[in-house]
């Protein structure tokens, strides 16, 4: 079967795959990783409308200027992977690594650098990006390590904004979704590792939270 080829299904287009799988199979073939799933919070569609909201908000802040993307990986790969995919302008991409969670759903407290070396930032513009922010340690300590190393402007963007007194007295420039102070996954946000590829951002049964504690 041809990647892309649009065939007539019965009442619906089915469009499949290079593997012939069509969208809905290949959602099937997921269907136990769904199973973990209590409730879905924000679903794919919704995500993308606010996508195209985000990226333009972006894309006006930064017109005519060029800077540099830094991902907070690995929560923040999913989001930033769509959104830039929106920003048609020339931009480079680094990636930091830091945990903070160490596979548990609470904060540790504590931030740590897990790369040797830092993207270059001296005199640039920078847009941070990182899925969630909940207690606010990584985006201060991050924001403030790019600060100290030189950069002129430095922007934050996040999928998520858990509303809650935050620990580090910090706030993202640019939100997707604001969530309560609940435990989420999907969509770049893991629980002990898994859940990263779900499509939209739900919360896991506490079943499954309890079976993994
Ligand atoms: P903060 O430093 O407490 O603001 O937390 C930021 C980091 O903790 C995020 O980059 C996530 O990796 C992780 N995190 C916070 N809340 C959640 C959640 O609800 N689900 C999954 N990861 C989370
Ligand atoms: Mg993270």
């Amino acid at each position: 079967m041809l990647a892309g080829r649009i065939e007539a299904g019965g009442p619906e287009l089915a469009v499949f795959d290079h593997l012939g799988f069509s969208h809905k199979e290949r959602r099937c073939l997921d269907a136990p990783m769904h199973e973990d799933v209590a409730k879905v919070l924000i679903d794919e569609e919704v995500i993308e409308k606010r996508l195209n909201i985000l990226a333009d908000r972006i894309l006006e802040e930064f017109s005519g200027r060029q800077f540099v993307v830094i991902v907070i990986l690995k929560g923040a790969l999913v989001f930033t992977a769509d959104l830039l995919r929106r920003m048609p302008i020339p931009l480079e991409i680094e990636c930091i690594n830091v945990a903070s969670y160490h596979g548990a759903t609470q904060s540790s407290g504590q931030v740590n650098f897990l790369d040797s070396k830092l993207p270059r930032v001296e005199g640039r513009a920078v847009l941070l990006i990182d899925d969630i922010l909940d207690t606010g340690r990584t985006l201060d300590a991050v924001g403030e390590k790019l600060r100290e190393q030189g950069a002129e402007i430095v922007k934050s963007c996040v999928l998520l904004s858990k509303d809650k007194e935050r620990a580090a007295k910090v706030e993202a420039d640019y939100v997707g979704f604001h969530v309560g102070d609940e435990f989420v996954i999907g969509y770049g946000l893991d629980y002990k590792g898994l859940y990263r590829n779900l499509p939209y951002v739900g919360v896991l049964k506490a079943e499954v939270v309890e079976a993994g504690e």
